[in-house]
């Protein structure tokens, strides 16, 4: 009986031991994670309510986090914070806000989070690609690198614009193949304007229908789909949860599976690579990574190569497609535009010349179309995530050294102080008074400043030589049958318009 009351006094005892432990713990962590959260600077931008550990995650729908962000801008104004876990975050509305901080102090902002999440790609010390390598020599040199070295296989220069518009030839028979029967362009805008990096790239394109490109297609499209929502969100703010066995592979499946693609494609390349003779940007970067320790200091390495072709296709391949997928939706929707754009390309190129850039002057209209296609159509509704590389002040407001900062584009290219129509297709948006092309500050489909887009110059070729082609050969209409497209797109980093059928009717 007295063993009995002994372990029964010495079971409580220990039981008590555990609770006070258990209290102890809790209180521990959440003061641990209140003096996380705790923001003890002055004139910080002011925000919602931050919740233990998950901060104020809860008040954004990531699947449309530029629809949240309108909703908090009404409350807090132009620049608010929030805290994903225990990053701290500010967002930034409205074309004189997002100017200021892009321009105006553009080193300050010239930063990139670290995103851990992408470790098991090979993302880490000296090879960070472009798009996310964060701000220092190592991006500088890969910039600068990257920029020429498209420059010198054309970009900008005519014959890259001839690759253009010779990829335009194809993707025009192509369409004509589909014989006016509806059809998804998706794929073949897709396809023609993926070939266009693909030969910068890789010296090579593929035929549409190829299996493989099929292939990456889908790889990327996956990989978008799981940088969008919730966890990708979490799992950077808690790098601690990708060290759970199986957790980056199984949350980042797709864009192993495109880093696999790119391996082969590099690999392949390298089987028939020459040095004395440079192909293609490929070529151009094994060519620096011959040079020793100096160039590998500066990221010319095997993994940084991966990394940077497989930026160049991610930023330059669907951006530009679904530009374009924007502009023939339009077009449906706007049949009176679409003519007007014709009767111009009738007038200023006719129906057989192929377009080139030097006709972009004398096409004021066409211009302002496709300008307007960016701006309402609004792809990159919330640019890519910045990080101050030190303490600034923005609007006032006081942003510390290793702040995540979202530019809410949308916001710049939507803003009611500066468009006259803002939430309307409107082509005189970008035209004055006598019919001539203008472009308004606020037009940052790009962005600005130390980051901006890296091939906007190709992109805004790509865009006139695809479009005037494809509306020079084809009207396009809305099936007898169909539903009138959305307007409303899905967002998956990029805002891309719901699958739509269409048919091209030759001219
Ligand atoms: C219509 C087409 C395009 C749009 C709307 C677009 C938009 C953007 C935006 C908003 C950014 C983020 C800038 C920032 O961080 O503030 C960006 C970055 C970038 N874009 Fe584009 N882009 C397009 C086409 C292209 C093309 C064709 C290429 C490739 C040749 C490209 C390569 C890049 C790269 C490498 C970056 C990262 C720059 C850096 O961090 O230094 N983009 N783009």
């Amino acid at each position: 009986m007295s063993l009995f009351l002994w372990l029964a006094s010495q079971l409580s005892s220990c039981w008590s031991n555990i609770s006070i432990l258990g209290v102890f713990l809790t209180v521990f962590t959440l003061l641990l994670d209140f003096m996380m959260r705790r923001k003890n600077w002055s004139h910080y931008p002011p925000g919602p309510v931050s919740l233990p550990f998950i901060g104020t995650m809860l008040y954004i729908d990531f699947r449309n986090p530029h629809l949240s962000f309108n909703k908090l801008r009404k409350k807090f104004g132009n620049i608010f914070h929030l805290q994903n876990c225990w990053t701290n975050v500010v967002v930034l509305n409205g074309y004189k806000t997002v100017k200021e901080a892009l321009v105006q102090r553009s080193e300050d902002c010239a930063d990139r989070p670290y995103f851990p999440a992408y470790e098991h790609l090979g993302y880490g010390n000296k090879s960070e690609g472009i798009v996310v390598a964060r701000y220092g020599h190592i991006w500088k040199e890969q910039r600068k690198f990257t920029l020429s070295t498209l420059r010198n296989f054309g970009m900008g220069k005519k014959s890259l614009e001839e690759r253009v518009a010779e990829e335009a030839g194809f993707l025009c028979s192509a369409i004509n193949s589909e014989k006016g029967r509806p059809f998804d362009l998706r794929f073949l805008v897709n396809n023609a304007v993926c070939n266009v990096i693909c030969t910068t790239v890789f010296g090579d394109r593929f035929n549409y229908g190829d299996e493989a490109f099929k292939k990456l297609l889908q790889l990327f499209e996956n990989s978008l789909n799981e940088e969008a929502g919730f966890l990708p969100q979490l799992l950077n703010a808690v790098p601690i949860l990708l060290r759970i066995p199986g957790v980056p592979q199984k949350a980042f499946r797709g864009q192993k599976a495109f880093m696999d693609f790119i391996d082969v494609l590099i690999d392949k390349h390298k089987e028939t690579w020459n040095p004395a003779y440079t192909r293609d940007f490929t070529d151009a970067f094994l060519k620096e990574m011959e040079k020793g320790k100096a160039a590998e200091e500066n990221g010319f390495n095997y993994n940084n190569l991966r990394l940077v072709t497989a930026d160049l296709f991610a930023a330059g391949s669907d951006t530009t497609s679904t530009t374009l997928r924007w502009g023939i939706l339009y077009m449906l929707l706007h049949p009176e535009v679409q003519s007007k754009v014709q009767a111009e390309i009738d007038k200023v190129i006719g129906r057989e010349r192929s377009p080139t850039m030097k006709d972009q002057v004398s096409m004021p209209y066409t211009n302002a179309v496709i300008h307007e296609v960016q701006r309402f159509g609004d792809i990159v509704p919330i640019g890519l995530p910045h990080r101050t590389y030190r303490d600034t002040m923005l609007q006032g407001f006081l942003i510390p050294k290793g702040t995540t900062l979202i530019t809410n584009l949308s916001s710049v290219l939507k803003d009611e102080t500066v468009w006259e129509k803002p939430n309307q297709f409107y082509p005189e948006h970008f035209l004055d008074a006598n019919g001539q092309f203008v472009k308004p500050e606020a037009f940052l489909p790009f962005s600005a400043g130390r980051r901006v887009c890296l091939g906007e110059q190709l992109a805004r070729m790509e865009l006139f030589i695809f479009f005037t082609t494809l509306l020079q050969k084809f009207t396009f209409v809305l099936p007898e049958d169909q539903p009138r497209p959305r307007q409303d797109g899905r967002f998956a980093l990029i805002k891309s318009p719901h699958p739509y059928l269409v048919q091209a009717v030759p001219r």
